[in-house]
């Protein structure tokens, strides 16, 4: 007997039992099809879904209807009877592609998202072979290149999940649908582009864009100019999560720790100081130990303007995010610098002088799992007489893709360790790579120092 708010289908004969108000392309899934989709996707570790159902890549075909169903969007009812393979739902997957195709440039020889691209892999899944619908409409859409994002709105697909992951997660509200029919657009209001907007470069929008409209703005190739350029002496800081991630570009277990190969290979790729940006992860807790310890012993003296709670500030997109949204409370998060700008000061600095190279010659380059980082090292109140703290930032992605360049075996590679000094640091340095881990060292720190210890006591006494 079928349990109550349970609901038994048939999809391509394969009897299936799922829960009432399940979408035809979840139940599907509890057998093993798995049905095309374009535009939608469970933004994981939320309770969002990008469901607009505006692509139809993902039609089945339903005993008794007429049309075909959008599976992302179509519930399943008692006895439901479901083609997922039909010819006639492969034609019309086929021809809603082609159709796409029609308003779309097809350069992915050139494209960033080439081989990494859903629309090019439903092209090939669909066995696309001819643009039937060639030369019809192309509309100019916008392209912009920020420090940290490039957008190329021509080929967008109008998936919507940048608007979703923008408005619904990140509560920042950039983007939304605007203009109609071919003129349709995904943007901020007015056309306008991302720098005169609260866009706070989080890079939400481009981790769940489909294809090649939204991509992370590549510094590879003038890090390769610097790479070679004898006159420059180029430092690498890399950020503690790109020791966890970078195995994976390479075919790693998620999460393998490659601290050695990572030292080795940036070493290999040219950079003559490989460092570690877990050193300033380390003053970073330190700065902000200290600021939660001063705010805590005003707030016990009775200092009623003291501004607590205090908030970390190693973030730059929550840093953006907040002096967009909430310019009166600035007091609020920590006044420490990042672990990379603390860093890049360092380096560009105290290290500098002792090693006797000129600023201007200095080229520091930090390694980020972030894209905010790239727009950070930018801001004017990161620079000496225009000259950067850190010169520029690449992704974990890009620098996997340099290494993959320079033919280096990373997976085979010896293991060694960062330079010293700037390469040394503690556990708590290396806990930032982890979510929580900016937290969870500052109050260890706070825990363990003998200044808390007096505060504890402080605080007993007058309780
Ligand atoms: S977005 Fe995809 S399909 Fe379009 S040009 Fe780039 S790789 Fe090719
Ligand atoms: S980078 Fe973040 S804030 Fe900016 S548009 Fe994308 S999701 Fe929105
Ligand atoms: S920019 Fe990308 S994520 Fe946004 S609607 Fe276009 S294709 Fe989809
Ligand atoms: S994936 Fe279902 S309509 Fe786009």
């Amino acid at each position: 007997m079928e349990e109550k708010n349970m609901i038994t289908l048939t999809i391509d004969k394969h009897e299936v039992t799922v829960p009432a108000g399940t979408m035809l392309l979840d139940a599907a899934k509890t057998v093993g099809i798995s049905i095309p989709t374009l535009c939608h996707i469970n933004l994981e570790g939320t309770c969002v879904q990008n469901m607009p159902a505006s692509c139809r890549i993902c039609v089945v075909e339903i005993e008794g209807r007429r049309n075909l169903a959008p599976a992302c969007a179509t519930r399943v009812t008692p006895g439901m009877v479901v083609h997922t393979n039909s010819a006639r739902v492969i034609r019309a997957r086929k021809t809603v592609a082609e159709l796409m195709l029609s308003d779309h440039p097809n350069d992915c020889l050139t494209c960033p998202k080439c081989s990494d691209c859903e629309l090019q892999r439903l092209v090939m899944r669909f066995n696309i072979r001819q643009m039937p619908y060639n030369g019809g409409e192309q509309s100019e859409r916008k392209q912009e290149l920020t420090p940290a994002i490039t957008r190329n709105m021509e080929k967008c697909v109008y998936c919507r999940r940048c608007e979703s992951v923008c408005n619904n997660v990140q509560s920042v509200g950039v983007l939304s649908a605007i203009r109609r029919g071919f003129n349709t657009t995904i943007a901020p209001t007015f056309d306008k582009m991302f720098t005169d907007t609260n866009c706070t470069y989080c890079g939400q929008c481009v981790a769940v864009c489909p294809t090649g409209a939204l991509t992370e703005h590549d510094y590879t190739n003038q890090l390769m100019d610097d790479l070679t350029n004898p006159d420059k002496v180029v430092v690498a800081q890399p950020a503690p999560a790109v020791r966890f991630a970078l195995g994976e570009e390479f075919g790693m277990q998620p999460g393998t720790i490659v601290t050695g190969k990572l030292a080795t290979a940036l070493r290999d790729l040219g950079f003559d100081y490989a460092f570690d940006t877990d050193f300033a992860a380390d003053l970073t807790i330190m700065e902000e130990g200290t600021e939660i310890l001063q705010r805590l012993n005003k707030f016990l003296a009775g200092d009623k303007d003291v501004k607590l709670p205090i908030m970390t500030s190693c973030c730059p997109a929550w840093v953006n995010f907040y002096e967009h949204e909430f310019p009166d409370l600035l007091d609020y998060p920590s006044s420490a610098k990042s672990p990379a700008q603390m860093f890049g000061a360092i380096a560009k600095t105290y290290w500098a002088e002792k090693m006797g190279i000129p600023r201007e010659k200095l080229v520091v380059v930090s390694i980020m799992p972030c894209l905010a980082k790239k727009y950070e090292a930018g801001r004017e109140e990161f620079k000496v007489d225009g000259n950067p703290d850190v010169d520029y930032s690449i992704s974990t992605r890009e620098l996997g893709r340099l290494i993959k360049r320079a033919n280096i075996d990373f997976v085979n590679l010896p293991d060694s360790d960062f330079d010293s000094p700037l390469g040394e640091s503690t556990g708590a340095g290396v806990i930032f790579g982890i979510t929580g881990g900016v937290m969870e060292a500052a109050l260890r720190t706070v825990a363990v120092s003998r200044a808390s210890r007096r505060l504890l006591s402080t605080s007993t006494a007058l309780s």
